[in-house]
């Protein structure tokens, strides 16, 4: 999502932009640091464990095409040795069209729309906003985002290579367009309508539905389903790991700090090996305001954080929730001291957000949980690295706003198969106990995890920055902690994802406005170019000038000695973004017009290792919508050194071609391409749309998609959607 801004009531003077900057603290940059030195490449992490082989699916393994080096034992044992992925179909010309563009050979279907009925009792979609707020706790909510699939066996149970019969958990991240939730858009003022904002809230959070084939491989919703489930910014979670009863999540709703309410701003996701889904909280500053004078009623530590977490006093919230009213549901939206005691009032409301959330999708009466040892930021996702039988389950996670931190956490407990279908008793198993790491990239292609533990590095009662108190506050400021480590400041980290043929992780740094030229002096929260997030340039968006890092790069990593726990890394920066016909020293990839593209956020291995990246764009939009492209990506160290555009060494990966990553779509106008799942035989493809139309207004909307996909001159109100894809010979697809 690129902002948060809903017309009408808002006050924009306080409005929060997604990419706003938090981070003030005075880390290193990398072109301060070395020179580059190729030679320390360390050796590619081999081990691929049979569970690995288990949740890929023995027809779905397929030897690495990007690289000399063998495939990890258990694919070699199971693939053909003639077996390489490969892209198969015609590369889709950007366009603007308001339609998704597929290749030849594709259809594709809408599996459910903002709005949906998940159960019946409920009427369809009416397209005036007339649905209750009430309703919302039984519909597809708004916003669509990252989205898992895990097949369902006829046991009720996760059956990790089922394809034809499936649970979809999709976030909805928030509150797109006010002209698709209410009858004619927010109603203006200062105050918002109770029955508006009551509505809002139903609409955040994750929808979980029963999704089936019928004939061929398209998928169906199943209206009905005893798994069908709503998960809203209302809905009770339990406080696990760290912070559990600690007070810093002492609020009037649970004075004890076990539980709160609601999960907000649902960004990525991610899966777990015992089959449970991840959903993560990211732009909740959305919907948490603080008052005026709040300071004065605060400690200097409390004030920091809460500064530090971009909650200055005096901030009303974009959605202004906190103004609808006295009742609790409202109340606590502002994260001010208005009682005597925390346990009286929600001065604590905005620690309760930022975290990593579990929810069980096969057993809809479950608590969901927020795993706190995974620490709090803008949680854009978090990522499994390959689960392998005797190590640890490894995360690794993105903190999306600029100049923040890539993240990484290893289990106490270690793998077990026999945890399969454990549940949320699994995930406390593995997530509420273990290390957090933040990644510090070095420029000679080297890295560390720097470990975030109390009482370790300097992280203990008497720093002098911030006197953390126990684990739990290390964990709900893990920013301030990080900044005192030295951590690398990022373009951005959205989504990652591991490649299951070989362990490597990748992630995506969508783009950075605040670079500045190595040759100039920083001011306020300007970053120079560092080996990690090398380009200084100025893009034209048709007559205007972006500069800065304005088409962002994927950045992956290899951990050292082939352990998911290792404390080093091997990094290059796999592919640049960029449009064809940018200077050479901005186009480092090589992009041509088949797979040039702008601001990747996206990003999925699908079980096959086939590389799914997608946009959420702001540069390349007067060419053409957001798009998602297929990869099949090489390994770290194929490529080599190079100078980046304003003159910072770097290190890259070998050179996209057509053959190794193709436009495989475009989306309607005004969207964004985010979310995506593949069925383990490759045959579905689930992709959402995000907020199409939001450029325009109720009454002069720029998009009437999904309408618009197959009714030309509709006038129907757009709406974000799951949509599904599948090639008309029943092929896998993009192969
Ligand atoms: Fe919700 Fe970072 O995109
Ligand atoms: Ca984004
Ligand atoms: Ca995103």
């Amino acid at each position: 999502m690129k902002q948060q801004q809903p017309s009408g009531a808002v006050d924009m003077s306080n409005s929060y932009d997604d990419n706003e900057i938090v981070n003030n603290s005075s880390n290193a940059h990398m072109s301060d640091i070395m020179s580059l030195r190729l030679n320390r490449r360390q050796a590619l992490m081999g081990a691929v464990s049979a569970t690995t082989t288990m949740l890929l699916g023995t027809a779905s393994l397929s030897a690495c095409g990007g690289g000399d080096d063998p495939a990890p034992a258990a694919a070699q044992a199971a693939a053909p040795a003639t077996a390489k992925l490969a892209l198969g179909f015609t590369a889709v010309a950007k366009n603007k069209n308001d339609v998704v563009t597929v290749p030849d050979g594709y259809q594709v279907s809408i599996l459910h729309a903002l709005g949906d009925p998940l159960h019946y009792g409920d009427e369809s979609w009416k397209d005036n906003g007339s649905e209750s707020a009430d309703s919302y706790n039984r519909r597809i909510g708004d916003g669509h985002d990252g989205m898992y699939f895990f097949g369902l066996a006829e046991d009720g149970k996760f059956q990790a290579d089922r394809s034809d019969r499936g649970l979809l958990a999709v976030n909805h991240e928030y509150v797109v367009q006010p002209y698709g939730l209410h009858p004619a858009g927010i109603t203006a003022g200062a105050i918002r309508l109770a029955s508006e904002v009551e509505k809002e809230i139903y609409a955040h959070g994750v929808s979980v539905c029963e999704v089936k084939r019928g004939t061929g491989n398209d998928m169906s919703m199943v209206r009905g389903s005893r798994y069908n489930r709503r998960v809203t910014s209302a809905t009770e979670m339990a406080f696990t790991g760290p912070v559990k009863g600690n007070a810093v999540v002492k609020t009037k709703f649970s004075t004890d700090g076990q539980k709160t309410r609601g999960t907000n701003n649902n960004c990525a996701n991610g899966y777990t090996p015992w089959g449970t889904y991840i959903t993560c909280e990211e732009n909740w500053l959305n919907v948490v305001a603080r008052a005026a004078g709040d300071n004065a009623k605060r400690s200097a530590k409390e004030v920091a954080a809460l500064n530090r977490y971009g909650l200055p006093e005096n901030r009303k919230s974009p959605y202004l929730w906190d103004t609808a009213g006295t009742d609790d549901l409202f109340v606590r939206w502002t994260s001010s001291v208005t009682e005597a005691t925390a346990a009286d009032d929600y001065r604590n409301i905005a620690n309760t957000f930022g975290w990593v959330v579990e929810i069980d999708p096969f057993s809809p009466t479950t608590t969901p949980a927020k795993r706190s040892a995974l620490g709090r930021f803008n949680h854009e996702g978090a990522w499994p690295a390959l689960a392998v039988a005797g190590q640890p389950i490894v995360m690794y996670m993105g903190d999306d706003a600029r100049n923040e931190y890539i993240y990484k956490f290893v289990s106490k407990a270690v793998w077990d198969t026999k945890d399969v279908n454990g549940g949320m008793a699994a995930g406390a198993k593995y997530l509420d106990e273990g290390l957090l790491y933040v990644a510090k990239f070095s420029a000679d292609g080297s890295g560390q995890w720097l470990e975030l533990t109390f009482g370790k590095n300097g992280l203990d009662a008497s720093n002098a920055t911030f006197a953390f108190a126990d684990q739990a506050d290390v964990v709900t400021h893990c920013r301030i902690a990080a900044d005192i480590l030295g951590a690398t400041k990022m373009d951005r980290p959205e989504w990652g994802g591991v490649n299951p043929l070989n362990g490597e992780a990748y992630m995506t740094l969508t783009n950075n406005s605040n670079r500045v030229a190595t040759t100039a002096t920083p001011t306020g929260n300007q970053l120079k170019p560092d080996a990690a997030n090398p380009r200084y340039y100025e893009d034209m968006k048709g007559t205007t000038s972006q500069k800065g890092n304005p088409n962002g790069h994927i950045i992956r990593w290899r951990e050292a000695a082939g352990s998911v726990a290792a404390t080093s890394f091997a990094w290059d920066i796999y592919l640049f973004a960029a449009q064809s016909d940018a200077a050479a020293d901005v186009n480092l990839s090589g992009l041509t017009a088949v797979n040039d593209f702008s601001s990747a956020d996206g990003l999925y291995f699908d079980p096959r290792g086939m590389l799914w990246i997608q946009t959420d764009d702001g540069a390349y939009t007067d060419v053409t919508n957001c798009m998602m492209l297929a990869a099949v990506p090489g390994k770290v160290g194929d490529g080599g050194a190079a100078t980046a555009a304003g003159g910072t060494a770097t290190v890259k990966g070998a050179n996209a071609t057509a053959d190794t990553l193709r436009r495989f779509l475009v989306g309607p106008k005004d969207c964004e391409i985010t979310g995506i799942a593949v069925t383990p035989d490759g045959k579905t493809l689930f992709f959402n749309v995000q907020h199409p139309g939001e450029g325009g207004t109720l009454a002069a909307s720029t998009s009437q998609w999904p309408d618009s996909q197959t009714a030309s001159a509709s006038t129907k109100r757009p709406r974000s959607a799951t949509v599904v894809v599948t090639r008309k010979d029943g092929g896998a697809v993009g192969v």
